[in-house]
C-alpha cells in the first residue's frame, strides 16, 4: 500500500491555506474521504476567514465551491486497478526499462518523440505516474485505445514490474524539441484560453504534475492535442478529469486549435 503526505498544491484550493494531505492510493474510497473532510472541515477555514475576513467571504462564495468539485474530479483520475497501482509502487529499474522500451518504439518511434502529423504521441519526459495511468486507463478500457490495447497486456511487458520499469524509462528520455505545431495564427487566444481554463492544474509551462497525474502538455504534438481535447469534449475519451471536461465544453473547435497550438510551441 502506498501513502503520499505533501502539501496540497494550489490546484487543488487556490486561495485556502497550504496543509498536509495523506491518501492512499490503493484504497479509493479512503482517498475521497480524507480529501473532502479536509477540504470541508471547517476548521481550516475558520482559522483562515480569522485571519482575512474579506478574502474568506470570498473563499466561502466563489472558491470553496470548486474546492469541492475539483477535489472529486482530481481524485476520480486515481481510480487504478489494484493491479497498475503495483506499478506505482514498484521501486523502477531504468536499465530494464530500457531493454523493454523497443515494443513500443514501432509506433512511438526510438526517441519515444511519436510522429508530428499527430498519429503518434510523444511519450518521452511525459511523467511516469501518467504513463501508468494511460496504460491502465487503455488496459481497462476506460480509455479507447484499440491500436495500443494489445501492448498494455502486463504478461508482454514483464508484469508490473516490467511497466514500472518502462515507464520510468519513458519518462527520462529526452523531450521533443520540435513537435508538430498548427497554423500560429491563434496563439494570443490560445494563451488567453490556458490561462484562464487550463493553468491552475497543467502549471504556468504546460508541465503538468506527476503526483496529481496531470500529463505534460507542453512539447506534445499539436495535431494529438486537438484530437484528444475533441474526444475528451465530445465525450469519446472518457477518462478525463470531470472539472476539465467542463472547462473543454465551453469551447469550439477553433479555440481547441488556437490553445493545442498555444501548446505545442511552450
Ligand atoms: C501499434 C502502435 C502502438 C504501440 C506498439 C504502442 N503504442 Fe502507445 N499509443 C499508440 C497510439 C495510436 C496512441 C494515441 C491514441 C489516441 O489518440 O488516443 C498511443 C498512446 C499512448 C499513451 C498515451 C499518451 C498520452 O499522452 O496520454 C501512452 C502512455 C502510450 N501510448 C504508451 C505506450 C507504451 C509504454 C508502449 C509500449 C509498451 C506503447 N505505447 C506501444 C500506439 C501504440
Ligand atoms: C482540474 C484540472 C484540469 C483542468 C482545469 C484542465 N485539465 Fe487537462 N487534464 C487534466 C487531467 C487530470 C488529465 C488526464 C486525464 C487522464 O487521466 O486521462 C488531463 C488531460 C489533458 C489532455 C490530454 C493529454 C494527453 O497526453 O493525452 C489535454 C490535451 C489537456 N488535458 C488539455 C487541457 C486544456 C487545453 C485545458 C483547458 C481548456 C485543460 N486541460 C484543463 C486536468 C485538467
Amino acid at each position: 500500500m502506498l501513502s503520499y503526505a505533501r502539501k496540497r498544491e494550489p490546484y487543488f484550493c487556490s486561495g485556502l491555506p497550504p496543509s498536509k494531505v495523506t491518501y492512499k492510493l490503493s484504497d479509493n474510497t479512503m482517498i475521497v474521504k480524507e480529501l473532502i473532510s479536509e477540504h470541508l472541515t471547517s476548521k481550516h477555514l475558520n482559522r483562515f476567514l480569522h485571519r482575512r475576513f474579506l478574502t474568506g467571504i470570498l473563499a466561502l462564495t466563489g472558491v470553496m465551491p470548486l474546492c469541492a468539485i475539483s477535489t472529486n474530479a482530481n481524485i476520480s483520475q486515481v481510480n487504478l486497478s489494484q493491479e497498475f497501482t503495483r506499478a506505482l509502487e514498484l521501486a523502477p529499474d531504468v536499465k530494464n526499462g530500457e531493454k523493454i522500451y523497443p515494443l513500443c518504439a514501432s509506433c512511438h518511434m526510438k526517441n519515444g518523440w511519436g510522429k508530428r502529423d499527430g498519429s503518434f504521441p510523444v511519450i518521452a519526459g511525459q511523467h511516469r505516474n501518467v504513463l501508468i495511468k494511460q496504460l491502465a486507463d487503455i488496459r481497462s478500457k476506460n480509455r479507447e485505445n484499440p491500436t495500443m490495447y494489445p501492448f498494455t497486456d502486463p504478461g508482454s511487458i514483464g508484469g508490473m514490474q516490467g511497466i514500472s520499469d518502462v515507464t520510468a524509462y519513458i519518462a527520462s528520455m529526452e523531450k521533443d524539441p520540435e513537435p508538430g505545431v498548427g497554423d500560429g495564427k491563434n496563439l494570443d487566444l490560445g494563451k488567453d484560453i490556458y490561462q484562464k481554463r487550463c493553468l491552475r492544474c497543467h502549471g504556468a509551462e504546460g508541465q503538468g504534475n506527476n503526483e496529481a497525474f496531470f500529463p505534460r502538455l507542453k512539447g506534445q504534438h499539436h495535431a494529438y492535442l486537438l484530437r484528444q481535447l475533441k474526444w475528451i469534449r465530445d465525450g469519446y475519451r472518457k477518462n478525463a478529469n470531470e472539472v476539465m471536461v467542463t472547462e473543454v465544453k465551453a469551447l469550439s473547435d477553433d479555440e481547441l486549435d488556437a490553445v493545442a497550438d498555444y501548446l505545442s510551441r511552450l
